[in-house]
């Protein structure tokens, strides 16, 4: 694990509340209306990349899904969603690790990432994260991604993103993925500031 990465993170998760950093979201209205749009079993293994503090896996939990897994680099940000989660944390897989050394137990139905990926901005980093997205998806697997705009602002959390329209998000995965539905959304940051993402909904071929 990078160290310099993880403390970062984990500075941010232990000095910020969860709900005032800048992509705190009540409602992960895009994320849940296009994991709905996969149409997966309840049963079906859904996996969170860089899920942080999110309560995308409240919300996937209170829709009945029952094999969640939150990957993270920052134990102090599972550690808050687990205290907020009381005994249902104990039905997700919580996974502590760099996404760029990732090494899948198992297979799921869908990836989500909102807000990860973006901080790769090493191009053989960003391979390898679609290499282990390649490897951690079941046939005609789901990506549902989300990352800064093209006009999106420059850094997030202090670090240097990359920006992204659909067109250039599908590129980096690659043909041997679909692009089934893309977006685009102005998040309100809890200071009021706003924020331009892509989404975008990718199938396996
Ligand atoms: C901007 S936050 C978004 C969090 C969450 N997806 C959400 O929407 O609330 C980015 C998250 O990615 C995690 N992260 C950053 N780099 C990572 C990496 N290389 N591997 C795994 N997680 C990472 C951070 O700890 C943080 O929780």
């Amino acid at each position: 694990m990078n160290p310099e990465a993880q403390n970062h993170w984990n500075r941010v998760y232990t000095t910020k509340a969860t709900d005032a950093v800048s992509w705190y979201q009540t409602q992960p209205r895009n994320s849940l209306e296009l994991i709905a749009a996969a149409n997966l079993a309840s049963d079906a293994p859904i996996i969170d990349v860089g899920g942080g503090a999110s309560v995308l896996v409240d919300c996937l939990l209170d829709a009945g899904h029952t094999a969640l897994c939150v990957l993270d680099i920052s134990g102090a940000a599972l550690d808050a969603a687990r205290k907020r989660l009381r005994a249902r944390a104990g039905s997700v897989r919580w996974i502590e690790a760099d996404v760029r050394e990732f090494d899948p137990p198992q297979r799921y139905d869908l990836w989500h990432d909102r807000a990860a990926f973006h901080f790769l901005t090493d191009a053989g980093d960003r391979a390898a994260y679609v290499a282990t997205v390649r490897r951690s998806l079941n046939p005609r697997g789901h990506v549902v991604v989300a990352t800064f705009a093209l006009d999106g602002p420059p850094r997030c959390s202090g670090l240097n993103v990359a920006h992204y329209d659909a067109q250039l998000l599908h590129a980096e995965f690659g043909a041997g993925f679909e692009l089934l539905d893309s977006r685009r959304e102005m998040h309100t940051t809890p200071n009021g500031s706003e924020q331009s993402f892509t989404w975008a909904h990718l199938q396996l071929r």
